[in-house]
């Protein structure tokens, strides 16, 4: 939802146009993020105004416009000091177009400009209220109003620092935001703050910074009365004015700051970087960087560590595949090791999983499990629902985050409540756990990204490591995350006698995961030449039960994200009670047939199917002849035990859906509407 990108050096010699490659660098790495709309903002070459670029559709469009618009000799002059700001949209308030596109500004004389993720849900308010004050809206986006009242604020306190100034302004608004702004009032300056969409600031200096803390500084809580009490006086608060008294200086003057959505878009400058809490505004100001709270409450820590991302770059590039998703998609022989690396001990048939080995007796002993996550997140809990059913002997509630929260689901003190997501930002999961945490619930985090949100409000969990995902429909994180529910099962059955042989054979067939995923992803070719069946067809159903349901459902979460094209996960089960009906000699059906224990009925569904003149794909198991004889189109995946076939049998769905998408000529990567990091409820 939105990628924001921000870069400053100080006292460090770059070019206008270097800062453009750097800012430009940082929005494809964050493209992901939303791309129907672009745009930067830098200094004018007499440092007394604000240049803006800004281009409807991806970063590439802005990229070349970038190239004609500063092409002149004097763009690479170098210039001291800097702050550009740069942004790539996910459209929430109004269409994807020119003017919508951020940088947003406060007055036709740019005086602040303002990158935005996230939604600031009382902009009607603040609209009306700066309307009365004279102020015309250019766009139809939520974000103007919040560069305008910086404005506005500025023109009533013009002895306000910049950071006063946002603090302030932060102050009056409501909902989900990450900022970053710069003004032509304050150059060399940049503000940036958050509150429920992530942001991070990366710290460059030329020798390696001898702290790893920033101290937070918090303002005098001496109740100045607001300055806008009439923005919407039900809501506006009683502001306190911030004031500092000391300030993080690095050892070295010379240093480059980066603001980013996220770290991929710094890892290659940097692995220096501070994850921003909700509501502290970052402030750089010659140079130093301070992070600064109004209020302090109990719980906070002084200060705010630096962390050394442990990422490289070629871990977010392509390599010599076409596209993220395809070598995502390949590097899941890897990235299933990676998540069990240092944890399943197949020797001694032990895990340990260290982020959660702590509470495993208070788990034991919960009233119910509750895993909670939205899309593919919510099917890795489909996919391992029945295996924790079976290894933990508890109830456990598989819930899609949206719907959990419009229900207002019961939540009890001895639940324990998962919340499952890649990004760790996704919005809705995050509001279903703080609803879970604050009724008092055990919250468990099991996340991709180190340093998310969903990862620091959790009380403990388990960080998947698949790598850094980059394409928009997510596969290697599904088959680690499953890896990581089962996991999760087997600690939990450690010392239950009964279940030894059982845990047994899962964990043998953990150690053989890797391998036939190699096997599987051999099937390339030949779902190449399915999809080339499949990519003029309108819909295709996509049938199964047991363990295998969950694939059902990804597959043609898959299907319709990267295709555009109808698809429908059937439970095999369900078929006589509806979707029967729709099969006939020309509907495009894949049906998953394993030889597991509701292999009888799937070949019940699969006879339901082929005496409607259905002439179903089958994935079945290497050497069924039998299974095979009901159709001349069939992928073979090697026999794993029951609860990971799953693992296996997405990974065919993945590979077509991938293939029918390059056919269809859509973009694999991001797929239209979409974005990665859904941020916003
Ligand atoms: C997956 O292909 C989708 N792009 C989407 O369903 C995604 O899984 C969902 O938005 C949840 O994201 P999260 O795992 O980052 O929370």
């Amino acid at each position: 939802m939105c990628g924001i990108f921000a870069y400053l050096n100080y006292l460090t010699p770059k070019s206008r146009q270097e800062v453009l490659d750097l800012l430009v660098t940082g929005l494809k790495r964050l493209e992901y993020r939303g791309y129907d709309s672009t745009g930067v903002a830098i200094d004018s070459l007499d440092n007394k105004d604000i240049v803006m670029v800004k281009r409807t559709g991806k970063v590439k469009v802005l990229e070349d416009a970038i190239k004609e618009h500063f092409s002149g000799g004097e763009y690479s002059e170098p210039v001291l000091t800097h702050m550009g700001i740069a942004h790539t949209r996910w459209a929430t308030h109004g269409v994807p177009c020119e003017r919508n596109s951020h940088p947003q500004r406060s007055d036709e004389g740019n005086s602040f400009v303002v990158v935005h993720n996230g939604i600031i849900t009382n902009y009607n308010d603040v609209k009306t209220f700066l309307s009365k004050k004279g102020y015309e809206f250019e766009s139809e986006t939520d974000t103007e109003v919040f560069a305008k009242l910086v404005h506005h604020l500025w023109k009533k306190h013009p002895n306000y620092s910049f950071r006063e100034l946002v603090e302030q302004a932060i102050q009056q608004v409501e909902g989900a935001f990450a900022i970053a702004v710069k003004s032509k009032h304050f150059p060399g300056e940049c503000v940036a703050s958050r509150r429920s969409s992530p942001l991070l600031v990366g710290i460059k200096t030329k020798t390696r910074l001898a702290t790893d803390h920033i101290p937070i500084l918090y303002g005098k809580d001496d109740k100045k009365p607001s300055c806008d009490q009439d923005v919407d006086s039900s809501k506006a608060s009683v502001l306190p004015r911030s004031d500092s008294t000391s300030e993080f200086m690095p050892e070295q003057k010379e240093v480059e700051y980066f603001f980013a959505s996220d770290a991929s878009a710094v890892i290659e400058h940097t692995n220096r970087v501070i994850y921003l809490e909700d509501d502290d505004v970052a402030a750089v100001r010659n140079g130093i960087l301070s992070i600064h709270r109004l209020k302090k409450s109990l719980d906070d820590p002084h200060a705010r560590e630096i962390t050394t991302l442990k990422m490289e770059i070629q871990q977010i590039m392509k390599g010599n595949y076409e596209y993220f998703m395809q070598k995502e998609i390949f590097e899941q022989p890897d990235s299933v090791v990676n998540t069990m690396r240092g944890r399943v001990r197949f020797d001694g048939q032990s895990i340990v999983l260290g982020g959660i080995k702590d509470y495993i007796p208070e788990i034991k002993r919960c009233r119910r499990l509750m895993l909670i996550g939205c899309g593919t997140s919510y099917h890795s809990a489909v996919a391992t629902r029945q295996l924790l059913e079976e290894l933990t002997e508890l109830p456990v509630m598989v819930e899609l985050a949206s719907d959990f929260l419009d229900r207002n689901t019961p939540i009890f003190r001895d639940d324990v409540c998962f919340f499952i997501s890649q990004s760790g930002e996704t919005a809705d999961t995050l509001m279903a756990l703080r609803y879970c945490k604050q009724r008092g619930a055990l919250i468990v985090g099991i996340t991709n990204t180190v340093g998310s949100s969903i990862c620091r409000e959790s009380h403990c969990g388990v960080h998947i490591n698949a790598g850094p995902e980059i394409g928009v429909a997510s596969t290697k994180a599904y088959t680690s995350q499953f890896i990581s529910l089962v996991m999760f099962a087997l600690v939990m059955s450690e010392d239950r006698l009964s279940l030894q042989q059982r845990r047994l054979e899962i964990l043998q067939g953990l150690s053989k995961l890797a391998e036939q995923i190699r096997e599987v992803l051999k099937l390339d070719n030949k779902v190449r030449e399915l999809a080339k069946d499949l990519y003029q067809h309108k819909s295709l159903l996509i049938m199964g039960r047991g363990y295998n349901f969950a694939t059902c459902l990804e597959g043609a979460l898959k299907v319709k994200e990267l295709t555009y094209m109808h698809s429908e996960g059937i439970m095999a089960g369900e078929l006589k009670h509806g979707p029967l009906a729709l099969v006939d000699d020309s509907m495009p059906v894949l049906m998953i047939v394993l030889r597991d224990p509701v292999y009888v009925k799937c070949m019940n569904a699969l006879q339901q199917v082929t005496s409607r003149k259905g002439c179903p794909i089958i994935i079945c198991e290497e050497g069924d002849e039998e299974t095979k004889t009901f159709s001349s189109r069939h992928l073979e995946i090697p026999r794993t035990v029951d609860c990971l076939q799953g693992i296996l049998t997405v990974i065919p769905m993945q590979l077509l859906s991938y293939h029918i998408a390059v056919l269809r000529g859509c973009d694999v990567d991001c797929p239209r509407n979409l974005a990665k990091s859904v941020t916003v409820e």
